[in-house]
């Protein structure tokens, strides 16, 4: 066995494993999924067409596309205990427990066999991301007093997920705009979330187990947690005259402007600027552009106060900044907006497990021991 080598803290910069779904180019700012420009695909795909690309690994054709669509609309529906499961948490459960929990839950549904393991397939996972949506619509309803409504299987997920929401059907700008933040969200390499995951499945768990990993790890502020204290900044903020002394209070506190920065990307990351677009072109159409411009000047002033402070550090907008404008505009409360990241994320995490169990290696790294050694034993009574 060769010797050990001691990775940097937080495994920055270290290559744990291979992947042939994305690929992020930090340095430049490129994200792929399988080969194809998250630039091109951004504007073109539909969420349905890019689950497609990840599981089946190319892009879909018209009636694979047609079918993809089918069986995910299929699949949407919850089993009835986890709709009364939902009903007996109290109103003010946290909607990133819930969707843990039921997530979870729904293994309960499916099949095991001797040793208590799910199929870990792809059908398996076209019925994670399927239902996902219908989990976050349900709770949002059902905190609110209101009963759940059923997904509608003539409508694709984004369309699906805001009428799942209100009853009503949803402008098409709002739609766009939700498909679009789903396909940015749907992967991106071995962030903390999907190598979590990835641990979980080498272990031979199965997708279920790893997918509970995965939305676990998902909640912390410094992963997808962030878009909702970006919103708590936008809302603490206010008014445009308050942005810069904002900036200036928080990084005095030694605290940090969430939404910006990021382990991978020393640029704008790339999906930033698609966010962007889409929480502008939602504010145009609601006439309401105050939270849109609000972020712009918190992005512009944030970066030139921490390019300032420290030239050398590359901070720059990440997905999560704009995904609050936008996310709110679409009317959801930030205290969900981790569950919608989840709803896109599903993609890849599913299309990731899968992946690790084709080729599989358990995931058992060391640790350097920093404790101490050598102390003699001392009887409890002699303590
Ligand atoms: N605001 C202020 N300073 C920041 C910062 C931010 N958002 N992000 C990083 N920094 C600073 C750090 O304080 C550190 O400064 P120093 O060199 O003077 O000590 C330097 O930039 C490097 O930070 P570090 O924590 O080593 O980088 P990382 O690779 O671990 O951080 C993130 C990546 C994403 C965790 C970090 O940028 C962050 O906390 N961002 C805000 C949370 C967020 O948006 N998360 C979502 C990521 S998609």
């Amino acid at each position: 066995m060769p010797e050990a080598l001691i990775a940097p803290p937080g495994l920055e910069g270290v290559v744990v494993g291979s992947t042939k779904l994305s690929n992020v180019e930090g340095k430049i700012g490129r994200l792929t999924y399988r080969g194809y420009d998250i630039n091109d695909i951004a504007p073109n795909a539909h969420f349905e067409e890019v689950v497609y690309l990840l599981h089946f690994g190319e892009l879909p054709t018209r009636a694979q596309y047609n079918d993809i669509r089918r069986r995910l609309a299929a699949h949407r529906e919850l089993p009835e205990p986890v709709i009364a499961m939902m009903k007996s948490l109290p109103n003010d459960s946290w909607p990133m427990d819930v969707l843990r929990t039921s997530i979870s839950m729904l293994s309960q549904f499916e099949p095991h066999n001797h040793d208590g393991a799910h199929t870990s397939d792809v059908e398996t996972a076209m019925k994670l991301i399927a239902k996902t949506p219908t989990i976050v619509a349900a709770w949002d309803r059902i905190r609110r007093g209101l009963e759940p409504i059923p997904p509608r299987a003539n409508y694709d997920a984004a369309e699906n997920f805001l009428w799942m929401r209100t009853g009503e059907p949803a402008h098409d700008i709002a739609v766009r705009a939700l498909d679009m933040y789903l396909v940015l969200h749907c992967d991106h390499s071995f962030n903390a979330s999907t190598f979590a995951a990835r641990c979980t499945a080498s272990t031979r768990a199965d997708i279920y187990a790893a997918i509970t990993t995965a939305v676990a790890t998902l909640e912390g502020t410094l992963h997808g947690g962030a878009p909702s204290e970006v919103w708590h900044n936008l809302q603490a903020i206010g008014t445009m005259d308050k942005v810069e002394p904002f900036v200036h209070d928080l990084l005095r506190r030694g605290e940090r402007v969430m939404g910006i920065g990021h382990r991978e990307y020393k640029v704008r990351d790339p999906r930033a600027q698609h966010l962007e677009q889409m929480a502008k072109n939602l504010g145009q159409v609601t006439g309401n552009s105050h939270w849109y411009d609000l972020a712009v000047s918190l992005e512009k002033t944030a970066v030139d106060v921490l390019h300032e402070e420290k030239p050398d550090r590359a901070l720059y907008a990440n997905v999560d900044f704009y995904s609050a404008p936008l996310l709110h505009s679409l009317g959801i409360p930030s205290d969900e907006f981790t569950c919608m990241f989840a709803c896109g994320r599903m993609v890849g995490w599913t299309a990731h497990v899968l992946e690790q169990h084709q080729n599989n290696r358990l995931f058992r790294p060391q640790a350097e021991y920093t404790g101490p050694t050598g102390l003699p034993w001392v009887p409890m009574d002699e303590r």
